[in-house]
Parts: C-alpha cells; structure tokens; sequence
C-alpha cells in the first residue's frame, strides 16, 4: 500500500480538507483506500460520521486510527490485509514522534498552504524540515506543497507574489480554490455522493452546479497526486 502523508507545521493549512477531497475521488473511481486519523482531534471519524448520517459516504474508504505509533503500525496491517491500495494520513502540527513516523514510511509527503505570506512561510519551513528529516533518515522520498483556498476573484499583489514563489517550489500545478463546499466537506460526506444526493433533489439542482465545478478540480487535483504517486514504490 501507498501513502501519501499530509503533514504541516501550522494548524489549519488544509491538510484534512485536502485528504478528504482526494479520498472522494479516490473512492469514486472504485479505489479501496484507507484513512489514517494521525490527529486526536479525530476530524476524519467525524467526517465518517456526518457522512453515515446522510448517506454520502462511500465504503470505498475506511478510517483506522493512528493516534501512536502502535497504533498507527497495527492499522496498516490491518489495511493491508483489507486489501486497501492506497493510505492517505492525516497528521496533526508539529514534531512528534508520531509524526517522525508517519514521514519515515511515506510514499510521498505533501505540504498543504494556503497563500497568505505567513502560511507560504511556514509551508516553506515545513518543506525544509521535511527534507532535511529524510536526508538525516537517508530516505529519499518524493515531497511537495499542494496550494488550497485560493481566492476566485482578483488575486492581491502579495498573493501573486505568493504563487509566483511556490512555482519556484515543488507544487503541485493544480489547487484547490476558497469554496463554501470545500469549507464543509466535513459535513456533507464524500463530495461525489454529496453530489448525486443534490442531482436527486429537484429544487437543489442549481447548488449542485458548484459541487459539480468542485468535483471537477479535485479530480484535476488528485490526477496530479496520483501520477507523481505512479513511480515510486
Ligand atoms: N479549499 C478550501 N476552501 C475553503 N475553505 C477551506 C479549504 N480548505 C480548507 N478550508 C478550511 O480551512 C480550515 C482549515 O482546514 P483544515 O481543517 O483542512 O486544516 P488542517 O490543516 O487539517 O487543520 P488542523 O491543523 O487543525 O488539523 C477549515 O475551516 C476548512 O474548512
Ligand atoms: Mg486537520
């Protein structure tokens, strides 16, 4: 099994967010994944759980907990011989040793950030610790920020400014725009079924015009991460 670690010094730089929307994809196009909940605020159960109440979730994607490090090696066993194909983790900021874990056995690390000055600079710290970690381990393992709430309207000057520089980084091309889905996914579930339940109720036809635009870009998204994710073992 394959795992992608979302891991950010900052709280709140999208990396439950980020995980969920790739998890929806994920299981929409029939891929058994597994979610590993490296966060005790367990927002990944709740997510679950909203998502059972209004039957928008997918059994495609299973949660394990992975709240220590015992835990989190007793549930990749266990989502290995579940036959799941690709983990996603969940981490919570910081260092700890949970966390030197979960980056010690990552296929592949992605940094979330949003586009303000101080959480591109605190996105830019976490990329150098990260790959200092690994070269310490003597592991070498693909690592990259992936942008989110990037505003639809005009951009500011610094914001620009901000792009330009995570172009010079390795980020990846697609993002994921501010949007009010996006802002409560924990509520609704996986978005794919989130949006057929939409597609099913005529007078919500018109809203279901922008879980559509969101479904698209996070395939767009998680085609990105899954490619780079293709050569590496
Ligand atoms: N693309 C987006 N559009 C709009 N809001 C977003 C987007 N991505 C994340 N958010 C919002 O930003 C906030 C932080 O996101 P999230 O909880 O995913 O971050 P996190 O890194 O997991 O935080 P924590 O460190 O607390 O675990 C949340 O309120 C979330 O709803
Ligand atoms: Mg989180």
């Amino acid at each position: 099994m394959k795992l992608v670690a979302f891991t950010s010094f900052k709280g709140g730089s999208g990396k439950s967010t980020t995980l969920m929307a790739v998890a929806s994809i994920l299981a929409e196009t029939g891929v058994k994944i597994a979610c590993f909940e490296a966060d005790d605020n367990e927002p990944l159960s709740a997510w679950q759980e909203y998502g059972r109440q209004i039957n928008t979730w997918d059994d495609n994607c299973h949660i394990f907990g992975a709240l220590d490090v015992d835990q989190f090696g007793a549930s990749y066993e266990e989502a290995e011989a579940n036959g799941c194909e690709i983990g996603l983790i969940d981490t919570r900021g910081g260092g700890s040793d949970l966390n030197q874990a979960v980056l010690i056995n990552a296929t592949m690390v992605i940094i979330p950030t949003g586009i303000s000055v101080i959480e591109v600079d605190e996105a830019l710290e976490t990329l150098k610790y990260v790959v200092e970690f690994m070269k310490a381990m003597k592991i070498a393992r693909p690592v990259g920020i992936s942008v989110n709430r990037v505003p639809t309207g005009k951009l500011s000057k610094s914001e620009e400014d901000s792009l330009a520089l995570l172009r010079e980084m390795p980020t990846l091309d697609a993002k994921l725009p501010a949007r009010r889905i996006y802002s409560e996914m924990k509520s609704l579930g996986h978005l794919h079924l989130y949006h057929k339940a939409l597609l099913e109720t005529p007078s919500k036809r018109i809203a279901a015009g922008h879980t559509q635009v969101a479904l698209t870009e996070t395939r767009t998204f998680t085609d990105e991460l899954m490619a780079a994710l293709e050569g590496e073992s």
